[in-house]
């Protein structure tokens, strides 16, 4: 069973093949707190991601600009999660990852300019799962804290999305750019369909 898209976004806007099945959120239902850690995890990963392709890219302005704000934002959520875990008494630790950013990055290209159109686009598909999640998180779970908290978290990952799809067309035509899109979004909706036995945010 898949769940069904928020009013708020439509699928088409994230470029996503296919919303995220039900077995997800019982996963959060079950191990809340790992949950809320692996989140702080995918903010740190976010600037970290954004930090790398600001260091291989550096001579693309655009794309430098971008990923100093972007950098800047995924951090500040960074904050708002540990924040969120110290009031809780929820020990931040280190958690092994789940499978879902491997399994992506190894559709990755290695010939440039590729491998910068994968890295962006496959970066388009963290943030747009991102944001199609904290929707149903801010719609499912019981607690008011934590679904404003998604309520307020999930249009910056839209815009994150929709940032890196516009700088993958800096190394490719349009129409380029889209094919490939949808070709990862198709194997990245496979992904998301197999699952990961680790209760994880891209589980
Ligand atoms: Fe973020
Ligand atoms: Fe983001």
């Amino acid at each position: 069973m898949f769940l069904t898209a928020a009013p708020e976004y439509h699928l088409g806007m994230l470029h996503l093949h296919s919303t995220s099945p039900e077995r997800w959120l019982s996963q959060v239902d079950q191990n809340l707190n790992v949950i809320l850690i692996d989140h702080a995890h995918c903010e740190q990963k976010a600037a970290s991601t954004a930090m790398h392709l600001m260091f291989e890219y550096v001579e693309n302005e655009e794309l430098r600009d971008e990923m100093t704000e972007i950098i800047a934002e995924e951090l500040e959520h960074f904050h708002m999660v540990l924040a969120l875990l110290k009031q809780r008494n929820i020990r931040f630790y280190k958690l092994k990852p789940g499978t879902y950013g491997r399994k992506l990055m190894e559709l990755c290209r290695r010939q440039e300019p590729h491998k910068a159109i994968d890295r962006l686009l496959i970066a388009a598909l963290f943030e747009a799962r991102s944001c199609e999640r904290f929707v149903l998180l801010r719609d499912h779970l019981q607690d008011s804290q934590l679904s404003d908290f998604y309520g307020s978290l999930y249009e910056s990952e839209a815009r994150h999305h929709a940032t890196y799809v516009r700088l993958a067309q800096s190394y490719g035509s349009v129409d380029a750019v889209n094919c490939r899109l949808e070709g990862l979004a198709a194997a990245e909706a496979t992904v998301v369909a197999d699952g990961c036995e680790l209760p994880r945010v891209h589980s």
